[in-house]
């Protein structure tokens, strides 16, 4: 078997001819990054094969991400038949993230969560019992007497019993002369006692409320008796190395053991962060009893291992928009394995979960006469536009350069990343911000929305982006019909930004402008009819309101209209973990809203072309840049 070895990491394997090079680094245990799931198309694993010789699998790749010679693609890479020394690049370092402020989460209290009566609209429930010992000749069993004593309150709901509850029965009953403390789950219309035990400590009662994000997954540990998040957790989804947007993944998911790859990693991300909170809050060991998820309608398909192929092909259907309630045992989830797991429900193919959840953050905004715009801005975009009397929803794929993707030197808004740029009128240069102070490490979404705009707003680019020719200043130079500005001069560890980079985020920008656009021309309305527009996700919180405008981001409508949420479907899972009338007020979104599919309507491509400029070919929508732009 030919021996494989990994520079400069210095692993070996010995791996069978026709495997494929990523296989066989995982067999060495080697995370390779994997940013378009393995298409060739974003040429970002490319190799080098510095001794011996691999097999090249034969399919159409994109000319932009044709290797350099002696280079690879290392995602179309099988092993041949003899030994080989490739160097790879080294793994992506996913600890590095700044995520949400975990505190700030953790203090974050959502509206109307005081009127809520105790914990018995939440997810999961305690309740004291006290069953008298059996007496001779009453012949009843100890679940009949359990349900004798649960019915003399006629207030009390029918339960359902699990069998791990009903083999805790007969202990229960006896140790403490028949009192004993039951914690049940609300599944669907459903009460089901799920754990029994004597004694018992009624507050000792804990959920946990997650968002599985694309890019990162964020856990909140819920105090039910007390309506409160203790303690939040963030952490990489462990699916970004087989891809960095949804498409990707579900091009990697088309092999089952890969779909069963992705369903491991996602849940080995929740309960990695659910592991950290229980021991970090002691009290909450073996003490979480259920749990509110959101994602978007593709990552509840990975992590429920349902195959997510038909959400990519027309016409867009996926197995499940809302999914029945299920045990925890069923999923795999670190909790009691009999509690249960509610998962919010969808809208449509790339209208998830996270998106209902969301509007729950919103307050009264979705439900009074006022038209509000709901924008969850990431590598997917959501968008949903509405009132008391309608809603429309609709997504488009904004593509990964608002968290740093298909930019050279890009990066996630993580320790080191550029955030923020100020170019210099007379001389171009940039001064810039990094996240943490720290030498910086590349540019992040929002650095790039910034520079963009510090650019444009100084009369270097042009409305197409690109650099103006010739031009004066000395951080702009140019590679044959490639103009690249310099944003940090340093001899090894430049940070550059190409032409190409700026097209990106275009073109995410034009994705997102554009379907803000047509939904609002469905509703027969203007940007100025908005009266607030909420701005949720992680990219959002980092977002500058005036940069966005400037690039034609977001509409130019009065600032103080715009209002960030944060992790939005974090905060409304919570809510629904909490909160009876929080679960029915999703479903009422869900039944009100319309699926607007982008994909097939003509109209979107129109307005995307449009906005395919800086601000947009229409300057009249953008009144307010009139005196700040350069001649
Ligand atoms: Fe190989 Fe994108 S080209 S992962």
């Amino acid at each position: 078997m030919p021996r494989i070895t990994f520079h400069p990491l210095g692993a070996t394997v010995e791996a069978p001819s026709g495997l494929e090079l990523r296989d066989a680094a995982k067999r060495a245990g080697i995370e390779l990054d994997f940013p378009c799931g393995g298409q060739g198309t974003c040429g970002r694993c490319a190799a080098r094969v510095l001794s011996g010789r691999l097999d090249v699998i034969e399919t159409a790749i994109s000319a932009d991400t044709v290797p350099d010679e002696g280079s690879i693609l290392a995602c179309r890479a099988k092993i041949g038949d003899e030994d080989a020394v490739v160097e790879v690049r080294e793994q992506p370092d996913l600890s590095a993230g700044q995520f949400i402020d975990e505190e700030e989460e953790a203090s974050f209290i959502p509206p109307g969560w005081q009127e809520q009566p105790t914990d018995q609209g939440a997810l999961v429930s305690t309740y004291l019992i006290d069953v008298p010992p059996p007496q001779e000749g009453e012949g009843a069993s100890d679940l009949e007497r359990l349900y004798t004593s649960l019915r003399r309150n006629p207030e009390e709901p029918a339960f359902d019993y699990s069998l791990h509850a009903l083999r805790e029965l007969a202990g229960a009953l006896r140790c403490r002369n028949g009192k004993a403390m039951a914690a049940a789950g609300r599944f669907g219309e459903r009460r089901r006692l799920v754990h029994l035990e004597a004694g018992g400590d009624l507050r000792s009662l804990y959920g946990i409320a997650v968002d599985l994000g694309t890019t990162t997954v964020a856990v909140n540990l819920v105090s039910i008796p007390e309506n409160r998040i203790i303690a939040s957790r963030t952490e990489y989804n462990g699916q970004v190395v087989c891809g960095l947007d949804i498409i990707s993944r579900i091009n990697y998911a088309g092999r089952p053991e890969r779909l069963e790859e992705l369903r491991l990693r996602a849940l080995k991300t929740i309960n990695g962060l659910i592991g950290q909170l229980a021991a970090a809050v002691a009290p909450a060991r073996n003490r979480i009893y259920g749990c509110a998820l959101s994602g978007n309608t593709t990552m509840i398909h990975l992590l429920l291992g349902m195959n997510p192929e038909y959400i990519r092909l027309a016409p867009y259907t996926p197995t499940v928009l809302d999914v029945p309630p299920l045990r925890a045992g069923d999923i795999g989830l670190d909790i009691h394995p009999e509690g249960p797991v509610f998962i919010s429900p969808a809208v449509g193919s790339y209208v998830g979960g996270d998106i209902t959840a969301g509007l729950l953050c919103t307050g009264s905004a979705f439900t009074s006469d006022e038209i509000c715009l709901f924008m969850d801005i990431g590598t997917n975009g959501e968008i949903v536009l509405g009132n008391g009397d309608f809603l429309m929803a609709c997504a488009c794929s904004a593509g990964p350069a608002f968290e740093g993707g298909g930019i050279g030197n890009g990066m996630r808004a993580a320790g080191g990343a550029i955030d923020r740029v100020q170019i210099d009128r007379e001389t171009g240069q940039a001064t810039y911000r990094t996240i943490g102070d720290l030498p910086p490490r590349g540019i992040c979404g929002s650095g790039m929305l910034s520079l963009l705009a510090g650019l444009f707003t100084g009369g270097w680019l042009d409305a197409s982006g690109r650099f103006k020719r010739p031009s004066s200043s000395s951080f702009i130079d140019f590679k044959g019909r490639l103009g690249i500005y310099t944003v940090v001069p340093w001899e090894k560890n430049a940070i550059t930004v190409t032409e190409r980079d700026i097209e990106n985020l275009i073109r995410a920008k034009a994705a997102l402008y554009a379907a803000c656009g047509l939904l609002t021309k469905q509703a027969g309305i203007g940007f100025q009819n908005i009266a607030k527009v909420f701005i949720a996700g992680g990219f959002g919180r980092y977002l500058d309101i005036e940069d966005a405008v400037t690039i034609g981001l977001l509409p130019d409508i009065p600032r103080d209209r715009f209002h960030y949420l944060g992790n939005a479907s974090l905060k409304g899972s919570t809510m629904i973990l909490l909160s009876e009338e929080h679960r029915r007020l999703q479903q009422g979104f869900v039944k009100r809203m319309t699926y607007v599919e982008l994909n097939t309507d003509s109209e979107y491509m129109d307005q995307y072309t449009g906005a395919l400029f800086l601000p947009h070919t229409d300057r009249r929508q953008f009144p307010s840049l009139k005196n700040r732009l350069a001649d």
